[in-house]
């Protein structure tokens, strides 16, 4: 199994409910490692370009309002088949629909605000971490 990046965001409910460390706790115990991370608050045109594949969808204003309304963790996460377990470790988009013990069965309130974000293909998460960290800024693990 290759070794993938992918990219996740801890969204402004779940860093204002206090849950980053838990969160991260999850990545680690699965053995996902974090080799870049950073707190941000993103500006309505930054959460615009994120999410600009949904733009047409009734939800985008929405999205992007809660994607701004309070502060956000960006990280790159870095392990075996990294893509599919992050998704795995989230859960379904709804939390009505996620599996127990994931983040979103867990953490999340509703689909309009569900705790995390994570890339869906390698493809993708090569071009979400582009367009939040520079290569300096992740750091593969040398030991
Ligand atoms: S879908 O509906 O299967 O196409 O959803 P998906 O492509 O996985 O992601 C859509 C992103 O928009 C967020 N969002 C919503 N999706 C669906 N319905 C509603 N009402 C909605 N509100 C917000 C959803 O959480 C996905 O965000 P990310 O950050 O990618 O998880």
């Amino acid at each position: 199994m290759a070794l993938e990046r992918t990219f996740s965001i801890v969204k402004p409910d779940a860093v204002a409910k206090n849950l980053i460390g838990a969160i991260y706790q999850r990545f680690e115990a699965a053995g996902l490692r974090i080799v870049a991370s950073k707190m941000l608050h993103l500006s309505k045109e930054q959460a615009e370009g994120f999410y600009a594949e949904h733009k047409e969808r009734p939800f985008f204003g929405a999205l992007v309002a809660f994607m701004t309304s309070g502060p956000v963790m960006v990280q790159v996460l870095e392990g075996e088949d990294a893509v599919r377990k992050n998704r795995e470790i989230m859960g379904a988009t709804n939390p009505k629909d996620a599996l127990a013990g994931t983040l979103r069965a867990d953490y999340a309130d509703s689909i309009d605000e569900n705790a995390v974000h994570g890339s869906d293909a390698v493809e993708s998460a090569a071009r979400e971490i582009a367009y939040f960290f520079t290569d300096a800024e992740v750091c593969p693990r040398t030991r």
